[in-house]
């Protein structure tokens, strides 16, 4: 435990948002292991028992909520906050202020907290954030094609509420973390870009994919989806068309890559903002694959117009050579051993034990 300048005993803990999401699941799993901080999570939902048992406290908090976050958060000294509450792309799109309120206000509460702690124990909160392909923006399929691997500072002109508000958190991450405060008499703004009072660091997920748990409200879901149904002996008509190719990876190369670049130095990142993915197949070129290890899978295409204008939006594949330089990124699969060594096998134990 620490002494905090008002004398009190605060327990120091990693907090997570959105804990009970598809990245929380995974994230929770890998911060408890050999390091194992203490992880404070919160979720809207009560998270599953597995998860809670590898938590030392769980909370049911809404981000928006900067009351209640208040109260929970001044009982420990936060290090370090990996803030995965989000909407996403399909389901902001149905109620766009709403997802406004969540992606927006949610990371603004997110943000003042870690930066009233950092500035009260003298010492920057480490924030994590995940943004997404969706902070990119092509007018046209024709744009997206010419383009091809984008760097991160190229074509961010997103068409979907979530994309605005993924890319402008990455604005705000940056304004928390350099300029916080910049006029006020007592700020450190400006004085050492290695100790602002928040230390923002974010990774643009690609699409995930996970052999354990199937993503709600995205738009990139028709890769897990279509995967998740074969092993299910289900039927899927995937709503984009089989040309459309966007970047991916898997589910457990997502969280490795998150922790590597939270345990980088502050001062190898040359940047904020870090694109990350390993393949980018197209749609048909997964159902082929999928066929290959589920050979009865019954996948049709059967495009819907509006979700598929959204994938076009996005681009074909990233430029990550950023992530490489700075912090090693680098992935662990193809899509074929994507497949065949994570993938497959377990989903396929998985329903095993399941029938
Ligand atoms: N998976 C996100 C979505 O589909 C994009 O990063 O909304």
């Amino acid at each position: 435990m620490e002494q905090s300048n008002l004398g009190e005993r605060r327990q120091p803990a990693v907090f997570i948002t959105g804990a009970g999401g598809e990245v929380g699941h995974g994230l929770i799993t890998a911060l408890s292991g050999e390091h194992c901080p203490d992880i404070v999570a919160t979720d809207l939902r009560e998270l599953d028992t597995e998860l809670r048992k590898q938590c030392a406290s769980t909370y049911l908090a809404d981000v928006c909520d900067r009351d209640a976050l208040d109260r929970l958060l001044a009982m420990y000294q936060v290090k370090e906050i990996y803030h995965l509450a989000a909407m996403l792309s399909t389901r902001a799109e149905i109620t766009p202020e709403v997802a406004h309120q969540v992606n927006v206000n949610g990371t603004v509460n997110i943000l003042h907290i870690a930066a009233e702690q950092g500035r009260m124990y003298g010492e920057p909160v480490k924030v994590v954030f995940p943004s997404s392909i969706a902070a990119y923006g092509f007018g046209s399929l024709s744009q997206k094609i010419a383009a091809g691997a984008v760097s991160e500072n190229e074509h961010c002109k997103p068409s979907t509420m979530y994309g605005c508000n993924k890319l402008y958190c990455e604005h705000l991450g940056r304004y928390y973390a350099h300029s916080y405060r910049q006029l006020a008499k007592d700020s450190v703004a400006g004085k050492d870009k290695n100790r602002g009072v928040v230390d923002f660091r974010c990774v643009r997920y690609p699409g995930l994919i996970s052999a354990d748990t199937v993503p709600t409200g995205g738009t990139s879901d028709f890769v897990p989806e279509m995967l998740h149904a074969a092993a299910r002996g289900e039927q899927y008509k995937c709503f984009v068309r089989p040309d459309s190719r966007i970047p991916f990876m898997t589910m457990p190369e997502a969280i490795e890559a998150t922790l590597q670049l939270a345990d980088t130095e502050r001062k190898d990142l040359t940047q904020i903002v870090y694109n990350i993915a390993s393949f980018n197949p197209s749609a048909g070129e997964v159902a082929d694959l999928v066929k290959v290890h589920f050979p009865n899978a019954d996948i049709t295409f059967e495009p819907d117009e509006r979700r598929q204008a959204i994938v076009d939006s996005w681009p074909s594949a990233l430029d990550c050579s950023a992530a490489q330089r700075d912090w090693g990124f680098k992935p662990t699969y193809t899509l074929e051993q994507a497949f065949e060594q994570y993938l497959v096998p377990r989903i396929t134990k998985q329903h095993e034990s399941s029938v």
